[in-house]
């Protein structure tokens, strides 16, 4: 790949400069790809009307070409040119009542103007309102919606800050636009809503009781959640894509101890095994069981009675593991609950090994 001059936008998040909104926008319309931040992480952006730009995308990433991407919009009219189905629209706009523009993202199915390059082939697509004042002004500057994975290699954590992008794609990408830290820290939750019930492909800052709550019901968790791909060789029907890649991997093995039982007396005896085979461990823990003080190097996620402060740190401490200087880290696992359904779904996937 031709490698590129990267050119760098720092803004002020909360009013950034419309100048340099203008140059990237200007960059996605000629075809170029831009990073930029959303509240959850970093988006690798495209022109979402233009196949070939989009085309772009998939070659700096590294990625699939059968995981399609998500479309971010700035107004419900973007979103409805996008949708091919009149009736998904009722569903679309109550769900985009509560939680838009923010970390959800509705599977619809598609209008004739998405691209293929953009869904992969499938004939629905995942849409988006984020609600980063930056996400949105470089999309109303374009005037197209905007394709976006995060702005990561594919296969290792997600991008929360600036450095994160650059670390993975200076030199593959015409712009970053560099806003600061994000504040929901993993991705979107993406939720099918061709069907009735609808069906939760990937948890993320939108949690499943806040969308319950909204539905007036409860919402249907697809298996893929639960699952990580390292636990079974059974061909199963994906109905995202994405959710059958290894992701989120630090190069040091990752081993992850389900929450369960006396959790302390678990952490220990797998820390024995480990260092009697000879292996220098790191931990992973959470504030609560680090104070109670560990000879191995330990990485604090932050505390368990904060999911969310959790989900913000946890791409950018999963970066940092490679940095310990271990041939294992051992990560303490939370409860599924709220937010912590998308950590665990994250560290499920990142980890090669679990213990439960
Ligand atoms: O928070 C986010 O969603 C971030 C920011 C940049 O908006 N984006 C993001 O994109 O995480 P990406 O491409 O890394 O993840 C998109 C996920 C993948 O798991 C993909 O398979 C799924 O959404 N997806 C996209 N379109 C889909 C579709 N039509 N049907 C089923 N799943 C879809
Ligand atoms: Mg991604």
């Amino acid at each position: 790949m031709q490698r590129l001059k990267t050119k760098v936008w720092t803004v002020d998040p909360d009013n950034p400069d419309l100048e340099c909104l203008r140059q990237a926008a200007a960059t996605l319309a000629a075809g170029g790809l831009v990073a930029f931040p959303t509240e959850t992480v970093y988006g690798l952006g495209a022109d979402g009307l233009n196949p070939v730009a989009v085309g772009g995308i998939f070659r700096a990433k590294g990625r699939p070409q059968d995981n399609p991407l998500i479309l971010h919009v700035s107004s419900l009219e973007m979103a409805y040119s996008l949708m091919g189905d009149e009736s998904e629209r009722p569903r679309l706009e109550a769900l985009a009542g509560a939680f838009w523009p923010g970390p959800l993202t509705m599977v619809v199915t598609k209008s004739e103007i998405v691209p293929e390059a953009v869904t992969g082939g499938l004939n629905t697509v995942g849409i988006r309102m984020p609600a980063h004042p930056v996400a949105r002004a470089l999309i109303e500057e374009l005037g197209h919606p905007v394709a976006a994975p995060s702005a990561n290699r594919s296969g290792v954590p997600s991008p929360t800050l600036p450095d994160h992008v650059l670390a993975d794609l200076d030199g593959r990408i015409d712009g970053l636009v560099a806003g600061g830290a994000c504040a929901v820290g993993v991705e979107s939750t993406v939720l099918d809503i061709t069907e009735e019930p609808p069906v939760l492909l990937r948890p993320g800052g939108v949690t499943p009781d806040e969308l319950a709550h909204v539905l007036g019901g409860p919402v249907v968790v697809d298996k893929v959640v639960h699952v990580p791909v390292v636990d079974t060789d059974e061909p199963r029907e994906v109905r995202s894509p994405g959710m059958k890649y290894r992701h989120y991997a630090p190069n040091t093995p990752l081993v992850l101890l389900e929450p369960g039982g006396d959790q302390l007396d678990r952490l220990r005896t797998v820390i024995d095994r480990r260092r009697q085979r000879g292996e220098r461990v790191g931990l992973m823990l959470t504030d609560e069981t680090a104070a109670l003080g560990f000879s191995e190097p330990v990485i604090r996620m932050g505390s368990r009675q904060s999911p969310r402060e959790i989900a913000r740190r946890l791409f950018g401490l999963l970066r940092e593991v490679d940095h310990l200087g271990v041939d294992v880290v051992i990560v303490e696992g939370i409860a599924d609950e709220g937010v912590g359904l998308a950590v665990m779904n994250r560290l499920r996937r990142a980890a090669g090994e679990r213990i439960t």
